[in-house]
């Protein structure tokens, strides 16, 4: 499958760049954004230029190495401060913090090792969203029941952007779906539009339907019906942070597809790299959940939809509880059932 640059380091250490999609754009344009400082690449994570955890991650790193050009001496501090920085950037997706841990353990501190190590991440990801890939697509033929001779098979219901354009590779929930499109696999995607900035429209449509896949999308608000309807067989999204107990926090409206799911006896499937997990936190209540500007709600992309005055709240993510999540694909193996000494095995710990 050709896939769409999102994420590309060009030119040397001392003087190279960051060039990112600006995802903002799509899908009516394809726009590349030039970062030549941190700060350009910090104002694209946190304007969603770049988005999706692991491509946060993935970004960041190279943003380090933007942070130590010019900086002959003191190099390390430079990292830190750097480093520092880009954590601020958004608070939910702990590939972030992750991404930038790694950078600042890089020995010896030099632009071209840091470049070195950026570009590791970048390449661990892409390598870990195939080996996700290959156990989503065994539980989507358990879960779908459709055997090689090509039944059709009901549908996959997916939220927000998990896509290619959300990480280095073929993405973590649309993994499985990109290798058994590849293999003759015949399914309908369900891409729910994710309000409020349509991650799932503007993103999740684009890049499956430029793949060839049969996507059908949906506003949130259909998903109960479109169940009801018996038309999902299984649902897979990603996640931005999961909870030593297997909490795992997604974009918001992840943890209503979960209820709903469990309602209508759907499993529901979270795919995640190893990078995505913070066994830090005992639970999904500790994840810090990110809350974004109002106008995304009362005018996203430039028309007024609400009264003015009017109070809103904004939260960007939600925490589906380990207990709703049939299994959790990772690049280790797949985690089922869903607890904490479950994650500890398959995760190596
Ligand atoms: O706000 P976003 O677009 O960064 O939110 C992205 C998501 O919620 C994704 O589902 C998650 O990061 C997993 S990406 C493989």
């Amino acid at each position: 499958m050709e896939r769409i640059i999102n994420i590309e380091w060009t030119g040397s250490a001392e003087g190279g760049h960051l060039r990112l999609l600006d995802q903002t754009q799509l899908p009516t344009d394809t726009v590349y954004l030039d970062c030549k400082t941190v700060q350009d690449v910090w104002d694209a994570i946190k304007r969603l230029s770049v988005r999706g955890a692991p491509a946060i991650g993935i970004a960041a790193a190279y943003g380090c190495v933007l942070g130590v050009q010019g900086a002959s001496q003191g190099v390390s501090q430079a990292l830190n401060q750097a480093a520092d920085h880009l954590a601020t950037s958004r608070p939910t997706a702990v590939n972030l913090f992750w991404a930038l841990d790694r950078m600042k353990k890089v020995e010896p501190c030099t632009p071209q090792w840091l470049l070195e190590e950026a570009k590791a991440i970048h390449a661990e990801d892409e390598a870990m969203c195939r080996t996700m890939g290959e156990h989503a697509l065994s539980l989507m033929r358990q879960t779908l029941g459709q055997d090689a001779a090509g039944l059709p098979m009901p549908g996959v219901l997916t939220h927000c952007n998990a896509g290619a354009l959300a990480t280095g590779g073929i993405g973590t929930a649309t993994a499985g779906m990109y290798l058994g499109h590849q293999q003759g696999l015949k399914f309908t995607v369900y891409a729910d539009e994710t309000r409020p900035l349509l991650q799932g429209s503007r993103l999740t449509a684009y890049e499956l339907g430029q793949a060839g896949l049969d996507v059908v999308l949906i506003c949130d608000g259909m998903a109960a019906q479109v169940m009801r309807e018996g038309k999902v067989g299984m649902v897979i999204t990603g996640a931005d942070r999961i909870a030593a107990n297997g909490d795992a926090a997604n974009k918001i409206g992840t943890y209503n597809l979960a209820v709903l799911a469990k309602h209508h006896g759907v499993p529901f499937y979270v795919a995640a790299p190893s990078s995505t997990f913070d066994l830090s936190l005992a639970s999904g209540d500790l994840i810090p959940i990110e809350e974004r500007a109002a106008e995304e709600i009362t005018q996203g992309f430039g028309k007024r939809t609400a009264p003015e005055p009017v109070k809103t709240y904004s939260p960007a993510f939600d925490v589906t509880p380990a207990e709703l999540i049939r299994a959790i694909v990772t690049e280790k193996g797949v985690i089922q059932p869903v607890t904490q000494q479950r994650i500890g095995e398959v995760l190596g710990l």
